[in-house]
Formats: structure tokens, C-alpha cells, sequence
């Protein structure tokens, strides 16, 4: 298994970099861990999609009674949308039995970019483990891609140490037979220096800096549990995100 990470959407090619690859797309702060949350919290699936009128669309077509609309542009709830792109927000009573219709500045876009890959999965701090070890299932002859959504084409630190928490698990799983290329190894050691405080980490980095500023340290501090044993791996079909394995079923209860 050959382990790559790209750290901004830019570092890879849509359709080329990618094919046969297993992809895993990374927004820590906050598009993955709010998917993540919304599956673990009961939603049926959740369709990332890249602009506010296609939203509006997508839940109009399926039906509002079966739909919630969610996510942010710059960082605040969408006028009209029942959910900002605040993980907590996502509990049972908003999203159980429900499709999450969502639409952020990064992270729902990432995955409109995953064209050619064989499976993708979408990682956060909460589900690092348990993404490691659905992408070991695959087994050893596979190349794994982090893709990390970053900030308007830019590096973010939040995702860089997701990637580096993916990276430490799957290295303790497949051991020998991985091969953690410098991309990853640098992903690796930025987790390595977080991993005492992540919350601190994480509220030390731009954008969780940005979203503290604007009221939301909560969210940066939910985002940054790790290992959430219960945390879905959610797997994107190419239109819709839904529980990787059916086994690891949704949750009622989130630990924040
Ligand atoms: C994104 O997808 O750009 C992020 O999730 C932004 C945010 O923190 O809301």
C-alpha cells in the first residue's frame, strides 16, 4: 500500500491522479466532521453538492419533508438552510431518518473532484481509526490519496493534521506493508506535534482561529475528538455520502 497526501485540491488532477486510487476526502474544520456527525446522528445520506441553488434543488426534487438543507458560505448559515455547518447541530432530532442536503465554500466541493477514484471515503479527526482500517480492508495492493480540501485553494492546517491522524492509524495497522511517501510523512509529523492538545491545535490554526472569532469554538473542539469509536466512515458514491459499512450503524448519541 502506497500512502500519498495531497494538501490542497490544486495538488491533484481530477480524473487522472486519482484513478484506481482510494481517495479520502478531508475537511476537519468543519464539512468532514459535520457529515460524520450527521450519519453518525441517523441521517439517511448526505448529498454534497457545490452551490446554494443546487441545494435548494436537490431538496426540492427529493421533497422537504425528507430533506434538510445545510451547510455555510464564509463560515455562517445560509439564509433559508435549517443547519449551519456545525457538527453539533447535527443530532437526532434534526437529521435522524433524514437526507442532508449540504453545500460548503471547500470541503462539499472536494468531493465533486474525486472523479476516477475506485472509493471514496470521507475522513475527519473523529473517524481517523475506523478509517484506517476500512481503507486496510481493501487490502495491500492499493494507492491511498488524503485529499485534503484546504482553504480557498490554500493549505490548512486542520486538514494537514487529520491527514497525519490517518496516516499514524494506518501505519499501525498496515505496518511493513505500507509505504508512507514524504507527503505523508510530513502529514505525519504535524499530527505527531498536535496530538498533546488538538483542540489547541486546531484553535491555533487559521481557519479554527477564524471560527472561534466568529462564535464557533465549540465546533473546533467537537471537531477535534479523536477516534470517536462510534464515528461512521461515510463512503462517497459519486452523488451521495452514505455509512461505508452498514456495520458500524448510526449512533443516537454524540459524546460532546
Ligand atoms: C468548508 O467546507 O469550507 C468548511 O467546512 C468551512 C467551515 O468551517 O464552515
Amino acid at each position: 500500500m502506497i500512502l500519498d497526501v495531497r494538501f490542497t485540491p490544486s495538488a491533484f488532477a481530477s480524473g487522472t491522479d486519482l484513478r484506481n486510487a482510494t481517495a479520502v476526502v478531508i475537511d476537519v474544520l468543519r464539512a468532514s466532521s459535520t457529515i460524520v456527525a450527521a450519519l453518525m446522528s441517523g441521517a439517511r445520506e448526505v448529498i454534497p453538492t457545490d452551490s446554494v441553488e443546487s441545494a435548494v434543488a436537490i431538496a426540492h426534487r427529493i421533497g422537504s419533508d425528507r430533506t434538510v438543507l445545510a451547510g455555510e458560505r464564509n463560515s455562517v448559515p445560509i439564509p433559508g438552510f435549517q443547519l449551519g455547518n456545525s457538527p453539533a447541530s447535527c443530532n437526532a432530532e434534526t437529521v435522524s431518518g433524514k437526507t442532508v442536503v449540504m453545500t460548503t465554500t471547500n470541503g462539499t466541493r472536494a468531493f465533486q473532484q474525486t472523479h476516477g477514484a475506485q472509493m471514496v471515503l470521507c475522513g475527519a479527526l473523529m473517524n481517523a481509526r475506523n478509517v484506517a482500517q476500512r481503507v486496510a480492508a481493501a487490502g495491500d495492493d492499493q494507492r491511498v490519496v488524503l485529499l485534503c480540501a484546504g482553504s480557498y485553494g490554500q493549505f490548512s492546517m486542520d486538514d494537514a493534521i487529520g491527514a497525519g491522524a490517518i496516516v499514524r492509524e494506518l501505519r499501525d495497522i498496515a505496518g511493513d506493508n505500507l509505504t508512507i511517501l514524504d507527503s505523508a510523512n510530513a502529514a505525519l509529523q504535524l499530527f505527531q506535534q498536535a496530538e498533546r492538545d488538538v483542540s489547541e491545535a486546531l484553535l491555533q490554526s487559521d481557519h479554527g482561529a477564524h471560527l472561534a472569532k466568529l462564535g464557533f469554538a465549540d465546533d473546533v473542539r467537537f471537531c477535534a475528538q479523536l477516534n470517536v469509536s462510534a464515528a461512521p466512515v461515510p463512503s462517497f458514491d459519486g452523488s451521495l455520502l452514505r455509512i461505508a459499512d452498514p456495520a458500524s450503524a448510526p449512533q443516537p448519541q454524540l459524546r460532546f
